[in-house]
C-alpha cells in the first residue's frame, strides 16, 4: 500500500482530522497540521513529536483562499507534499435559531468554500510532482435530511465538484478522492440526541480513510453495511416517498441528523 511522504490536513485540531494526522504520522508521513485552534494544534504536534514522528502546525481559517493558498504553497515550498486532505467542516445543530439563510451561508463558506479551495491549492501545489487530495464529505451529501439542509446541500456539493474535477484531471498526476463516512464518534456528533446507525470510533474511521486515500479510490465510503444500503435507497427511492419517509421520522423527534 502507497505511503505518503508529506501531508497537508485541515480540520487537523480536533476529531477526525486530528486522528487522521496520527494515522499517516504512525505509518512514516510528514504532517503539517491546519486549523484555526493553534492550542490544539501546538498539542497534536507535540504528542506526534514525542512518537518520533516529524509535524509541524499552521494556524488556518479555511474561509481565507488567499491563507489556504499561501499555507499549502508554503508547505509545499519547504518539501513536496503529496497529500493534502480537507478535513475542515461544521454542522448545523440549530435549525431553529434565527436567520438560516445566514447561518447556512456561513456553513457553505467553510464545508463547500473552504474545501474547493484547499482542493484546487493542492491540484497547483502538486501538479508537476503529482500526489492525492482528498475531502472529508460525508453520506449526508447522498440525499437531503431534515434538521441537516445546509450541511446535506455542502457535503453533496463538494460530492458534485470532486466528480466533475476527476473527470477534468484524468490523465494528470493528480489522483481526488471523495472520503464520505457515516456517523462518526466525534466533538462534531457528540451533541446529536437522534439515534446514528453504525457509529464508528475515530480512530476506525482514521484508518479507513487513510487506507481509502493510498488506495487512490475515486469514493471512498464507510461503513459499507451503511454506505451501500443508503446510496441504494437514496438512488431508487422517489422523492415523494423519500419525503414521507424523512417527514415521519422528523415528527417522531428524530429528524435533524447534524451529520452522518
Ligand atoms: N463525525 C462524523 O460523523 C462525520 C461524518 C462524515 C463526515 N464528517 C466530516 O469530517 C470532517 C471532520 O469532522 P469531525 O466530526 O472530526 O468534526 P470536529 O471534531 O468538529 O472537527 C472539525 C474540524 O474542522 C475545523 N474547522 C472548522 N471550521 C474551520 C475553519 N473555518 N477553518 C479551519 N478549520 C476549521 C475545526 O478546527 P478549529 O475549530 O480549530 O478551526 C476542527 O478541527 C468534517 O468535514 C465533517 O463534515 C464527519
Amino acid at each position: 500500500m502507497k505511503t505518503f511522504r508529506k501531508a497537508l490536513v485541515t480540520g487537523a485540531s480536533s476529531g477526525l482530522g486530528r486522528a487522521i494526522c496520527k494515522e499517516l504520522a504512525a505509518r512514516g508521513t510528514e504532517v503539517v497540521a491546519c486549523a484555526r485552534r493553534a492550542d490544539l494544534l501546538g498539542d497534536l504536534v507535540r504528542e506526534l513529536e514525542a512518537a518520533g514522528a516529524t509535524a509541524s502546525a499552521v494556524p488556518l481559517d479555511v474561509t481565507s483562499p488567499d491563507a489556504v493558498r499561501e499555507a499549502v504553497a508554503s508547505a509545499a515550498a519547504d518539501g513536496p507534499l503529496d497529500l493534502v486532505l480537507a478535513g475542515a467542516g461544521v454542522a448545523e445543530h440549530s435549525v431553529e435559531a434565527p436567520d438560516r439563510a445566514t447561518r447556512t451561508l456561513r456553513l457553505l463558506d467553510v464545508n463547500l468554500g473552504g474545501a474547493v479551495t484547499t482542493v484546487e491549492a493542492g491540484i497547483d501545489a502538486m501538479a508537476q510532482s503529482g500526489g492525492t487530495v482528498g475531502v472529508l464529505s460525508s453520506l449526508a451529501g447522498t440525499r437531503g435530511l431534515p434538521g441537516a439542509a445546509a450541511y446535506c446541500a455542502s457535503k453533496a456539493a463538494i460530492s458534485t465538484y470532486l466528480e466533475a474535477r476527476q473527470i477534468e484531471l484524468a490523465g494528470r498526476p493528480v489522483r481526488l478522492v471523495d472520503v464520505q463516512p457515516g456517523f462518526v464518534k466525534t466533538p462534531m456528533t457528540a451533541p446529536n440526541r437522534f439515534p446514528m446507525p453504525f457509529l464508528m470510533d475515530v480512530e476506525d474511521a482514521a484508518r479507513r480513510t487513510v487506507e481509502g486515500l493510498a488506495a487512490g479510490r475515486s469514493v471512498v465510503t464507510y461503513p459499507r453495511r451503511l454506505g451501500w444500503p443508503l446510496r441504494v435507497v437514496a438512488r431508487v427511492a422517489p422523492r415523494g416517498l423519500w419525503r414521507r419517509l424523512l417527514a415521519q421520522e422528523a415528527q417522531r423527534g428524530n429528524g435533524g441528523p447534524a451529520e452522518g
